[in-house]
C-alpha cells in the first residue's frame, strides 16, 4: 500500500504589511476591535503580484528543498478561491512558470478548506499507484475582492500562498484518515466573485459584484459547531485520543473560533497553533502557511503527528490526521 509523505513545505507571501491602525485610517474601525474580536494584528497585501505570482514562489521554493527536477513533477494542484483568470488555471499557469511539462494541473475551489481538499485529492492519485509526487498549494490574493468599505471584512482577510511537495512511499506516513463535508445550502453565507448570467441575448446585467460579503455571526456558529464534530469524528475514525497528537493546526480564521474549538474538544490551547496575527485569514493558504511556519521553528519535526482542519465558504470542512 502506497502513503503521500511530505517531503517539503515552503511558503511565499507579498512583502507589504498592512497594520490594524493601517486599516483604521480608510475604515471605521480600530486597533483593539480587530485584535480582540479576531486574533488579527497584520496582514500582507498584494503589491501588484497575482495569485499565480506567489504560487510560483511556493512551487520554486518546493523544488529546490526538495531536490526535485521540474521534469519529474506528476501532479500540481492549487488550491484558491482568487485565481488570476477563470481558465487559465493557476495551476496550469505554475507549471508553466517552473516547466513541469511532464505534470497534470488544476485547480481547486473549496475555499478556506482548500488546502485539505487538494491535499486529500493529491493523496488519493499517489495512493492508487496512478502519480508518484505532487505538489499541492493553497494560495490567495483575497485583498482584490475586499470591499475596502465594510469594516466587518476588510480587516480580516489577507494574501499568501505556501505548500506542500508530496512523494509515494510505502511507510505508513502522511495522510493517515480524513473527515470532509460540505454544506451547499448555506451557501450565501459568504460569497464572492459573483459572476451573472449576461448575454447578448437576455436582459440580464454583466455588471458584477466580485467583492466578499460575509454573515460573520453565521460562519462563526458553523465553525465551532462544525470543526469540533469533524475532529472527534476523525479521532474516532483514525482511532487516536488527544495525548497521540503533537499538534492541532487549525485554519487561521479567528482565534476565538480556535479557543472554542479547543474547549469543545478537550485539547489544550498549547497543542493548536496559531499565526493569525501575523496574516489575518488568507483562506486557502492559512494552513499550509502556519505549516511550513511550524516546520521552520521545529514545532514538527520528523515523524510528528496532528490534526489539519479547514472550514469555510462553500460551506465547506476537512480535518485531516497527518504524520511527517
Ligand atoms: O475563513 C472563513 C470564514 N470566516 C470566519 O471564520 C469568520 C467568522 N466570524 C467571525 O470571525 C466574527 O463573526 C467576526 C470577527 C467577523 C465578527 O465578530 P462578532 O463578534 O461576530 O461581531 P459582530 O459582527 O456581531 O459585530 C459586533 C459589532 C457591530 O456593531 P453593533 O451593531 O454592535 O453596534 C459591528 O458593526 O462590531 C461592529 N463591527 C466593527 N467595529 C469596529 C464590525 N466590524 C467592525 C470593525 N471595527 N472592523
Amino acid at each position: 500500500m502506497y502513503f503521500s509523505k511530505i517531503i517539503a513545505t515552503g511558503a511565499c507571501v507579498p512583502d507589504m504589511i498592512v497594520t490594524n491602525d493601517d486599516l483604521a485610517k480608510i475604515v471605521d474601525t480600530n486597533d483593539e476591535w480587530i485584535s480582540s474580536r479576531s486574533g488579527i494584528k497584520r496582514r500582507h497585501f498584494s503589491k501588484g503580484e497575482n495569485t499565480s505570482d506567489i504560487a510560483t514562489g511556493v512551487a520554486k521554493e518546493l523544488i529546490q528543498k526538495a531536490g526535485i527536477d521540474p521534469l519529474d513533477i506528476d501532479l500540481i494542484i492549487v488550491a484558491s478561491v482568487s485565481a488570476d483568470y477563470t481558465t487559465p488555471s493557476t495551476a496550469c499557469l505554475v507549471q508553466g512558470n517552473i516547466g513541469a511539462v511532464n505534470a497534470v494541473a488544476f485547480d481547486v475551489g473549496a475555499a478556506c478548506s482548500g488546502f485539505i481538499f487538494g491535499l486529500s485529492i493529491a493523496d488519493k492519485y499517489i495512493k492508487s499507484g496512478v502519480y508518484k509526487n505532487a505538489i499541492v498549494i493553497g494560495a490567495e490574493v483575497l485583498s482584490k475582492y475586499l470591499d475596502f468599505e465594510d469594516r466587518g471584512t476588510c480587516v480580516l482577510f489577507g494574501d499568501g500562498a505556501a505548500g506542500v511537495f508530496v512523494e509515494r512511499t510505502e511507510e505508513r506516513t502522511g495522510l493517515l484518515a480524513e473527515e470532509m463535508g460540505s454544506d451547499g445550502a448555506k451557501g450565501m453565507a459568504l460569497t464572492g466573485g459573483h459572476s451573472p448570467a449576461g448575454n447578448a441575448f437576455n436582459d440580464v446585467t454583466r455588471q458584477a459584484k466580485r467583492e466578499l460579503y460575509m454573515d460573520g455571526r453565521a460562519i462563526f456558529d458553523f465553525a465551532t459547531r462544525t470543526v469540533p464534530k469533524s475532529v472527534k469524528s476523525l479521532m474516532e475514525k483514525a482511532g487516536v485520543t488527544v495525548d497521540d497528537l503533537d499538534f492541532v493546526l487549525p485554519h487561521q480564521a479567528n482565534s476565538r473560533i480556535v479557543e472554542i474549538i479547543s474547549r469543545k474538544l478537550k485539547i489544550p490551547m498549547d497543542k493548536f497553533y496559531m499565526n493569525m496575527d501575523e496574516y489575518g485569514n488568507t483562506s486557502s493558504a492559512s494552513i499550509p502557511i502556519a505549516l511550513n511556519e511550524m516546520v521552520e521553528k521545529g514545532i514538527i519535526k520528523e515523524g510528528s503527528v496532528g490534526v489539519l482542519t479547514g472550514f469555510g465558504a462553500g460551506l465547506t470542512w476537512g480535518s485531516m490526521l497527518i504524520k511527517f
